[in-house]
């Protein structure tokens, strides 16, 4: 079947407004889906506009392929535990990148002008650094190998000389195209430097580095593009390049950090030792808790990452429908941070189907909470520290958090008295109106729920 340029072009054209639609809608929990939808639908047409703008023949090779990929795809999506779906999108922008880079070794040809040979180099380049980047980052965040940061004397040196490499091999092979040793060279180098940069970062960072990698292969995936001079592969790459990197400053904004400080060193490695928490901890039941529960007229529900390890999602919504049908407002705060990955918590309680209009994002749920009877606290930790706020020797101080203890009372939901991510200790904790019910959120809920519907 043969079609026009034009017509090809306009269904790029297309594909590009069905892509910047779909980002849009992302934009908000209730939409997302949606968004979803008709960014894939914007994918398909580009693919399809792709097939017969290449003239391709061997349509047999691209059926198996579309057999293999969706097999894998399906199953994935059912398989994968949402706590793993950091390391899935790891996985996902690592094939991007290696994809990228297949493309750029396959478009070399004996004329190739020195544009396009430039290109061909940056997409081979970023798309191996973002692969082996992405697998040692898939690797940490699975424990497949060790989280720890990976850190020895003469690092720098090392990265250094592997950059400077980088680019003569790069230079050579565009001076010397049919060369294949400048080729595998730069390939090789690219995929050792992924995985340099990488190692010395530590696990709980690698939800940043992710999105950073993100942003990689949407770049690799767009000099791609012009190395083929396919108008839609460099849109999408450029739409997947500037959202990773919106996203990677979005998440160190809220953590208060520069990306240089999460890429080169370690959030936990930092000291607390000045910090000096007074008052006592005072631990509460399930039964003693749910008194003062059933008088509250106004409840705030402040999850954090032991909500996902507990996967305690459903079990909270019981707890909201009883408070509400005891009469009390109930509304979510949601840190940006929250978790590990960004909308980790929206992810969860959409999955419990908690209504989007009950998600009330940091700043607008920290002004109400001076009138809110119980913040119910659910295993979250470093984003309901005062100390970020207070206390100017901590290493988080000046990150934003909700100030759930502004609220009359505060329960705080966790098994121990162990530190959260940034590995410091919660002033929280210890306050006059703060109640420590200790044990699994999923359990502690529970009991809340058989209390208040036995009431
Ligand atoms: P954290 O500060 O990590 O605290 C989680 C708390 O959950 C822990 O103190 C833990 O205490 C408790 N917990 C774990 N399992 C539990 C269970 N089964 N039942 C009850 N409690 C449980 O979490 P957060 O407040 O959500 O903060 C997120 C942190 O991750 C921030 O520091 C943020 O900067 C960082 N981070 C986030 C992201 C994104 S994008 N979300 C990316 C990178 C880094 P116990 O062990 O005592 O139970």
């Amino acid at each position: 079947m043969s079609v026009s340029p034009f017509g090809i072009q306009l269904a790029y054209v297309v594909s590009a407004a069905l892509f910047i639609y779909g980002l849009k809608l992302l934009g908000s929990a209730a939409t997302a889906r949606r968004g979803n939808t008709i960014s894939a639908a914007g994918m398909l047409l580009a693919i399809v506009a792709a097939l017969l703008d290449q003239g391709i023949v061997e349509y047999q090779w691209i059926f198996a392929g579309f057999i293999v990929g969706g097999a894998i795809g399906a199953s994935a999506s059912r398989l994968v535990q949402m706590t793993a779906m950091p390391e899935m999108v790891a996985l996902f922008n690592g094939f991007g990148g290696l994809a990228s880079l297949l493309v750029g070794a396959a478009a070399i040809s004996g004329d190739a002008g020195v544009f396009t040979l430039v290109t061909i180099v940056l997409s081979i380049l970023i798309g191996g650094v973002t692969f082996t980047g992405s697998l040692v980052a898939y690797g940490k965040l699975s424990e497949k190998i060790s989280s720890a940061a990976v850190q020895f004397s003469g690092q720098q040196m090392v990265n250094s000389v592997i950059i400077f490499a980088i680019f003569v091999s790069g230079w050579l092979f565009c001076l010397y195209p049919e060369t294949p040793f400048w080729l595998i060279l730069m390939i090789a180098l690219s995929l050792a430097f992924g995985i340099m940069a990488v190692i010395p970062i530590g696990g709980a960072d690698m939800p940043v580095v992710i999105s950073l990698l993100n942003s990689y292969s949407g770049l690799a995936a767009c000099a791609a593009g012009f190395a083929i001079n396919n108008n839609i592969l460099i849109v999408a790459g450029s739409l997947v390049g500037a959202s990773g990197i919106i996203l990677t400053q979005i998440m160190c904004k809220a953590m208060n950090r520069s990306l240089s400080n999460v890429l080169f060193s370690g959030f936990a490695a930092v000291s607390d030792e000045e910090s000096v928490v007074e008052g006592e901890i005072k631990p509460i039941s399930a039964e003693d808790a749910y008194y003062i529960l059933e008088a509250a007229t106004s409840v705030a529900i402040i999850p954090g990452y032991g909500m996902a390890v507990a996967q305690a999602q459903h079990v909270v919504k019981e707890l909201t429908e009883l408070l509400e049908k005891n009469g009390a407002e109930v509304n979510f705060g949601i840190h940006p941070v929250a978790g590990r990955m960004p909308g980790h918590m929206n992810v969860l309680l959409a999955e419990a189907d908690v209504p989007y209009d009950q998600l009330l994002e940091m700043d607008d749920i920290n002004p109400r909470m001076e009138t809110v009877d119980v913040a119910i606290v659910i295993g979250a930790n470093d984003v309901v520290n005062p100390a970020a706020r207070d206390v100017e020797s901590s290493p988080i101080y000046g990150m934003p958090v909700i100030n759930v203890d502004q609220a009359r009372t505060v329960f705080v939901l966790k098994r121990s008295m162990a530190s959260g991510f940034a590995g410091i200790e919660n002033p929280l904790f210890y306050k006059d109106n703060t109640r420590m019910l200790f044990g699994d959120a999923k359990e502690s809920i529970g009991s809340l729920v058989r209390e208040l519907g036995n009431s």
